[in-house]
């Protein structure tokens, strides 16, 4: 259990206690007391016995003691109050339970944008990488990697003038041919609800048309399409070809297929006629005991055909891995060996993400210890690098397991612009179709703001409500 006596810190600092979840049995306290913060261990412990636990090498105790945490809160920003608070927990609870975690005390903000901060902010790239280290307690590998990372973006960086020019289009399908037992995104089974299918297209057409104006009304291009899902690719053919026909831009479009089991070659007619350049294929594992398990419905040899039919049709292809599903570590080194032999332009690693809303976050804990013994993540990079892999973009979610990450690797100058611009934020983004988020950027001189609109997720409530919704975007977007 967490207790934090100021709700204002409670949900920055409880991203903290999460990650140490292994230790749930533990009740964690956060108090404050005039300009003290007193971290409170299992109620009994508090922060003063922490210092004198016998996990706490006798050099260590000073940081950990009560006194060190004294704090004048009202000298100090928030921003610096939190930073203070969230770094000091960390530290309280890495050595009270003797585990220090690979993003350290890093939560809530991507690590690149800390690394192109400390950059502008005149620091050198090895500088950077010993303030991740020094500031967050980052691992050195995840402090490197995200320094490599930031080193491979930057062909793609654009000038001011081009964020506030251009601006990215993701489309939205929430359908699924089923459902996979780890997935907690918000998507429905086609054989269920295919009455919804028609109804929710014809909405996200005319989103999709309102949209457009709304780009040509503010005088901007489109710099990469992302239609993703869900599994666009169960859609059927005519509608999928109607969608493409108002996508005539000369520009990256992705088009996120997904499963093996949804690829024809009549489908890979529609979409290069309808323009798409790059194609998600995601076998997420290549053992076929693990697919069924994962309840994906395709084998290994589906996904390897579908590869070949993507392939000779010259598309760009991007294959998702999940690390650290219900097999072994084998089971993965197999996989990547496989997928590193077909040689597709990118491969992103996902880490597994026990979110509530999975039929498989029950059983999340099992998999969390079989995994944390075996976890190689050393192996992954170096086999991808060997193989002229390089990372180039991260992200980070709740719930991960050991509190790792998501990292797409790609071939040299075969790099997603759609992923770099995403995650980094380059880009505004007009998003269609129910859950999708649509954001506006602003490049100043010296900050950039950031405002979001989200669609409903309900599918059903999207539908019944889109007169509303659309009123509302146009607002959003105008003033
Ligand atoms: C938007 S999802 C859907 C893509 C497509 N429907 C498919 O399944 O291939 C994109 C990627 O997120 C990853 N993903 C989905 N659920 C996940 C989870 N619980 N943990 C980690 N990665 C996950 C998978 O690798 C998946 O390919
Ligand atoms: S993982 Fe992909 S195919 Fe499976 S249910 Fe989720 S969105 Fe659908």
């Amino acid at each position: 259990m967490f207790i934090c006596q100021k709700e204002e810190y409670y949900s920055e600092l409880f991203n903290i206690v999460r990650q140490f979840k292994k230790h749930e049995t533990r009740n964690i306290s956060c108090l404050f007391e005039d300009d003290k913060f007193i971290i409170s261990l299992n109620d009994k412990i508090t922060a003063g016995e922490v210092s004198d636990h016998p996990h706490l090498k006798k050099n260590e105790r000073n940081d950990a003691q009560l006194n060190s945490f004294n704090f004048n809160f009202t000298k100090k920003s928030k921003k610096e109050t939190l930073f203070f608070l969230k770094t000091t927990l960390y530290k309280v609870l890495s050595k009270y339970f003797n585990e220090t975690l690979p993003w350290g005390a890093l939560t809530g903000i991507r690590p690149t944008k800390l690394v192109y901060d400390a950059l502008d902010g005149g620091k050198s790239v090895d500088e950077a990488k010993e303030f991740l280290i020094k500031n967050y307690f980052v691992s050195e590998d995840k402090a490197a990697l995200t320094c490599e990372i930031v080193q491979n973006q930057k062909p793609y960086l654009l000038s001011n003038e081009e964020k506030n020019n251009f601006v990215n289009l993701y489309i939205h399908i929430p359908f699924c041919p089923s459902r996979c037992n780890y997935c907690s995104f918000v998507t429905l089974e086609t054989k269920k609800f295919s009455h919804l299918i028609e109804l929710y297209f014809e909405k996200l057409i005319t989103e999709l048309k309102h949209d457009l104006s709304l780009i040509k009304f503010q005088n901007k291009k489109i710099y990469s399409v992302y239609i993703g899902g869900g599994t666009p690719s169960c859609l059927p053919l005519p509608m999928i070809k109607k969608l493409l026909s108002y996508l005539t831009f000369d520009c990256e479009i992705t088009f996120e297929a997904g499963r093996s089991d949804t690829i024809t070659k009549e489908l890979l007619e529609v979409l290069k006629e309808g323009g798409v350049t790059r194609i998600c294929l995601n076998p997420q594992t290549l053992s076929d005991d693990t697919l069924k398990k994962i309840g994906r419905v395709h084998t290994a040899k589906d996904f390897f055909d579908a590869y070949d039919l993507i392939k000779k049709r010259n598309f760009t292809i991007n294959c998702d891995l999940i690390y650290g599903i219900d097999e072994t570590e084998k089971d993965f080194q197999n996989t990547l060996e496989k997928i590193i032999e077909l040689k597709p332009h990118n491969i992103t690693v996902h880490t597994l993400s026990s979110k509530k809303g999975s039929k498989a976050s029950q059983e999340s804990k099992k998999s969390d210890s079989v995994w944390e013994s075996n976890i190689n993540v050393r192996y992954i990079t170096n086999q991808l690098e060997e193989n002229n892999y390089h990372p180039y973009y991260l992200y980070r979610q709740k719930e991960q397991l050991s509190n790792l990450d998501n990292i797409g690797y790609s071939l040299k100058k075969y790099e997603c612009i759609n992923n770099i611009s995403v995650m980094e934020e380059l880009l505004s983004v007009m998003a269609i179709g129910a859950g999708a988020i649509s954001k506006q950027i602003f490049h100043k001189k010296d900050n950039t703001q950031i405002e979001r609109f989200a669609n409903l997720r309900d599918v059903q409530l999207y539908i019944n409500r889109f007169d509303e919704i659309l009123k509302k975007k146009g607002e959003f977007f105008i003033t």
